[in-house]
């Protein structure tokens, strides 16, 4: 294989065919092709994909498909599914689908298997326990409120998930999470809760990251000190940590500290004891669908043929608008308000995965890698920002997701809120044209001079990408199979791009540095010479501090 994935044949022919003029407007390619949403879209695992509004004809896919078969895309699936050490850099597997595996997955001999299903059933028991009332507080109350403490993937996965079904969820125990090391983040939730009555759940698969143990400090320091005493206020605690010993000597007690693993990565860890707040608020009946929808997802993206196989399909269209057609972002809008937080979940999930520069052996990459994920709600988004998406300068693909039936039963909104996602993809992909636009000026009765003067404001080129994602319903088994597809999609785009999609030294340096700062910021003593932003940064804080 050659160096470089860009010298490879069906990257170089991908290359000629996007620069092969003219590419025909996606208007014409749907003139031409009735059959081009049955041909360029499928359903799986209850979810509906169509990728007929991407900027791709049957020869673009066709060759991607090469790419990914002169990658060996397939037997790298296999690897990671085997349990092989794909996470080069950390000499570790990525072992998030055994998580929600039905079939043993061997690991140095040793059926992973057997230990998820043991950590998930005293999940199960706790989780039974705290919705019961059964396991109870230090003062003998059950627990009407639980706060997860944990950040980036011991935070993200649970509070979407929790959010997202919460048609499902009891109204007790109420759920809160804290992640941000800003003090007012974690002010604002013990402000309002009851001590008496609060569960703490410290998330930290390292039990190391500084954000998570300052917050769970704060937290037990409230504890103790409402409840008098540290015996009372472990009796409020409980953890999920691939480092329990760290989460004893914090003062959890033994019982309840529910494993991880270092085979999972932070941002592919829901399903294992991450997902503890999912089981607390919905019942581990729910969480357990949500496993099997991810399980479902997993069998589909092993066992279908490349061209019919979700994430494949997704992974190389990405591959195809980031490094080919050069888009630098691409945005994820949920048309469902219970969704709002996919943008975020899939910005860890992409950008931490994917933001890479060399690849796994060490070379620089040649080629664009991960896009800018961004996104939020629409309809909302609407009236935002979409003006930019439908006439700004950049052509952006965009991924519209919403469900067909709704856990309301609210006249008129889902009608409406589906009109404009089905309404937003068909003008980013047809646009309207100068006749069109002139047309409908003259029809609203305006004069000729001042048509001429607003027809380019008023023309829409149309042929910008979208793919429409539409799931039966928000379920806890479409939401598995939702994210486990985003997982897999990255994992595809990994291969073709030759980066290791399980590890994240990036985020390494500035951690180390703000612990050096740290110290700094509330001495007075003269700064080691640095540089002169940070330094006058500093120096700028402290004497602003002198001043409170
Ligand atoms: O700093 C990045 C990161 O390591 C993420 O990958 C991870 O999800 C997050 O921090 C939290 O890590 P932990 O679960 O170990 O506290």
């Amino acid at each position: 294989m050659p160096s470089s994935r860009s010298a490879l044949p069906a990257w170089q022919k991908l290359t000629e065919h996007q620069h092969a003029a003219p590419r025909p407007h996606l208007r014409d390619l749907f003139a031409r092709d009735p059959g081009r949403f049955r041909k360029f879209s499928l359903a799986s695992c209850g979810i509906l994909i169509d990728w007929s509004k991407q900027l791709v004809t049957e020869e673009t896919l066709r060759l991607l498909a090469a790419l990914a078969r002169e990658c060996e895309l397939e037997s790298q699936v296999k690897r990671m599914f085997a349990g092989e050490r794909v996470n080069l850099t950390e000499n570790r597997p990525a072992l998030h689908v055994a998580l929600r595996a039905a079939a043993p997955v061997v690991l140095d001999g040793r059926d992973v298997t057997a230990d998820v299903r043991g950590v998930l059933a005293a999940m199960a028991r706790f989780a039974r326990g705290v919705r019961s009332g059964r396991i109870r507080s230090a003062a003998g109350r059950p627990f009407t409120d639980v706060v997860n403490i944990g950040i980036g993937g011991s935070d993200l996965g649970p509070r979407l998930a929790c959010e997202a079904l919460a048609p499902y969820a009891k109204a007790r125990p109420r759920l809160h999470f804290v992640s941000n090391v800003d003090g007012a983040a974690i002010a604002s939730v013990i402000g309002r809760l009851d001590p008496a009555a609060t569960l703490v759940v410290i998330a930290s698969k390292t039990f190391t990251t500084d954000e998570t143990l300052a917050n769970a400090r704060t937290a037990r320091s409230w504890l103790e000190r409402k409840l008098r005493g540290k015996a009372a206020a472990a009796k409020h605690l409980c953890a999920v940590t691939a480092d329990p010993a760290r989460a004893a000597e914090f003062g959890v007690p033994a019982g309840r500290v529910f494993r991880l693993w270092d085979w999972v990565g932070g941002r592919f860890s829901l399903w294992s004891a991450v997902g503890l707040p999912v089981a607390l608020a919905a019942g581990m009946g729910r969480f357990d669908e949500l496993r099997a929808g991810a399980r479902a997802m997993d069998q589909h993206f092993a066992g279908a043929p490349p061209e019919r196989n979700l994430p494949v399909v997704l992974g190389l269209i990405e591959v195809w608008n980031a490094s080919i057609r050069g888009a630098a972002s691409r945005a994820v809008i949920p048309y469902d308000e219970r969704l709002r937080l996919l943008p975020a979940y899939l910005q860890q999930l992409e950008m931490e995965s994917c933001g890479k520069h060399v690849t796994r052996n060490g070379e620089p990459v040649d080629y664009a890698t991960a896009p800018v994920t961004w996104g939020s709600a629409g309809t909302d988004a609407q009236h935002a920002w979409f003006q930019w998406l439908h006439q700004g300068t950049q052509a952006v693909p965009a991924d519209f997701i919403a469900c067909c039936r709704p856990h309301h039963r609210l006249r008129g909104h889902h009608e409406r809120l589906l009109a404009n996602f089905c309404g937003q993809t068909e003008a980013l992909a047809f646009g309207m044209t100068a006749a069109e636009a002139g047309a409908a000026m003259r029809a609203a009765g305006l004069r000729e001079p001042e048509v001429r003067r607003l027809l380019p404001h008023r023309t829409f080129d149309g042929d910008r990408p979208t793919t429409s994602i539409l799931l039966d319903e928000l379920s806890p088994r479409t939401l598995g199979a939702l994210l486990a597809l985003y997982e897999h999609k990255v994992f595809v785009q990994s291969v073709i791009w030759d980066v290791n999609a399980f590890d994240q030294w990036g985020v390494e340096l500035g951690k180390r540095l703000a612990g050096r700062i740290l110290p700094e910021l509330g001495g007075a003593a003269p700064l080691p010479a640095r540089n002169a932003s940070t330094d006058g940064l500093i120096n700028h804080y402290r004497k602003q501090r002198r001043k409170t």
